[in-house]
């Protein structure tokens, strides 16, 4: 591997940056950072053949920290941001922060807000933070006792990383028991669903609130709505997400509340149970409207940014994102300037047909070269074709791409997306049609 040697001429306020994930969310970060004046070479693994355009892509095991190091050793890296889940779970972070790399993502200690239900859980019984009434289960004779008081639709959440597939809903009580009984033997989701969570149903709206925090302070980002189910009505399976729009129209002072009554509670339990928590804090939450007073509950963390919420909401800055991903992670995040956002914004993921089920891969996208004002395609699931040269690009997952429409109005930012996403095929394309409903 070539080593960058330093000289004289190069800036040194800029860095070699290294981005970990090959998804939409990671190639909506790497354009953030391509565009950053802290960036000198952007380096994506294992990137894809979007984010190709923008950074040198290369295929290395994300979640070996001895390759993330080497990696890092290699090409002079000395920033690198974590965008999935599972490289924090195990700990990269640490271990390239103990190496004197910058990193923006938490260690494995925060990283357990997302990677077990029930840490989080008593983490927020212990600080006040408001989530619903919860049990935590080993076996079948703990989850009758936590199910026999509760009535439908019974909530059920594997503890540990599960790609989004870890949250159930049953009907009756029989089939909550099972659902229970296959989680707990490991048939459903392996060692993931041997200890499980039991909670109340919260009604209302769900709301994605991301914040960018260095453990001290925040930057609040633009509030977003995810669509979690695959088919249009919310109808269908759960998925990673079929598409996002931001800002979402809040009643006054909800803002102000995420703040006050999780986010700054949040950051205030991690330090003092000695968490140093650097990089986007996912607050996963249920607004409720139906009572006198609008009320909110946190359904879940994550410990990274959203997808596909950041694809809806990245387009919205013009500040340098990567210069504020970089503070947080020195621990400056106030000598950061404010982050400016304008108009609004809404993404359409594009899926295999079949997808989350079974689905088939390798079919040529068309229409990638269109080129609309105010619009940005972001690449999941695709690789190149055999004969590169040809430059064909197929489809190679489940979420292929995350077509976004940025525009003053929310009406405007939806059609721009679905002009584009109209624009382009593949065998057995989906995509929802109703992407930001609550809204029109
Ligand atoms: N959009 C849901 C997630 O990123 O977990």
């Amino acid at each position: 591997m070539k080593q960058k040697i330093k000289t004289l001429f190069d800036d040194p306020a800029k860095m070699n940056v290294l981005v970990l994930g090959g998804g939409g969310r990671e190639h909506c970060l790497a354009e953030a950072l391509s565009k950053s004046r802290i960036t000198a070479e952007l380096h994506v693994a294992p990137g894809n053949p979007g984010i190709e355009k923008i950074a040198k892509v290369h295929d290395i095991d994300t979640r070996n920290s001895f390759s993330v190091k080497n990696f890092c050793a290699a090409f002079d890296i000395e920033f690198v941001v974590i965008g999935p889940e599972a490289p924090l779970a195990e700990g990269i972070a640490d271990s390239l922060r103990e190496n004197g790399i910058k990193v923006f993502g938490p260690g494995a200690a925060g990283a357990k807000l997302e990677s077990s239900k029930a840490f989080a859980k008593l983490f927020m019984r212990r600080h006040g933070i408001p989530t619903s009434r919860f049990d935590i289960c080993t076996n079948q004779e703990e989850c009758r006792a936590a199910l026999l008081p509760r009535t439908a639709p019974y909530v059920i959440k594997a503890d540990g990383l599960a790609a989004g597939k870890g949250v159930f809903l049953a009907d009756d009580i029989r089939e909550a028991e099972a659902l229970c009984g296959n989680l707990l033997c490991g048939a459903k989701l392996g060692t993931a669903g041997m200890t499980v969570v039991i909670e109340d149903f919260a009604p209302g709206k769900e709301l994605t609130v991301l914040a960018i925090t260095d453990g001290k302070t925040y930057r609040l980002l633009e509030p977003s709505r995810d669509h979690k189910r695959v088919f249009d009505g919310d109808k269908g399976p759960n998925t990673g997400g079929m598409g996002a729009y931001a800002p979402v129209t809040l009643p006054d002072g909800i803002m102000d509340m995420v703040r006050d009554i999780v986010l700054v509670p949040t950051l205030d339990g991690l330090r003092n149970e000695g968490i140093d928590f650097r990089g986007v804090l996912y607050m996963g939450l249920m607004l409720d409207e139906t009572g006198g007073s609008p009320s909110l509950s946190v359904i879940e963390y994550n410990v990274r940014f959203g997808d596909p919420e950041t694809q809806a909401i990245l387009p919205l800055y013009s500040g340098d994102i990567g210069a504020a991903l970089l503070a947080a992670a020195e621990g400056n995040l106030d000598d950061c300037d404010e982050l400016v956002h304008s108009g609004c914004s809404l993404c359409v993921v594009m899926t295999s047909g079949g997808y989350p089920g079974g689905f088939k891969r390798g079919f040529p996208i068309s229409g990638l070269e269109k080129e609309l004002p105010g619009v940005h395609i972001y690449h999941g699931g695709t690789r190149h074709g055999a004969e590169k040269e040809q430059k064909k690009i197929l489809t190679a997952g489940g979420r292929v791409l995350s077509v976004v429409g940025v525009g003053a109005t929310f009406t405007e930012a939806k059609e721009k997306a679905y002009e584009m996403v109209s624009a382009i095929n593949f065998e057995g394309a989906h995509y929802r049609k109703d992407i930001g409903w609550s809204e029109s």
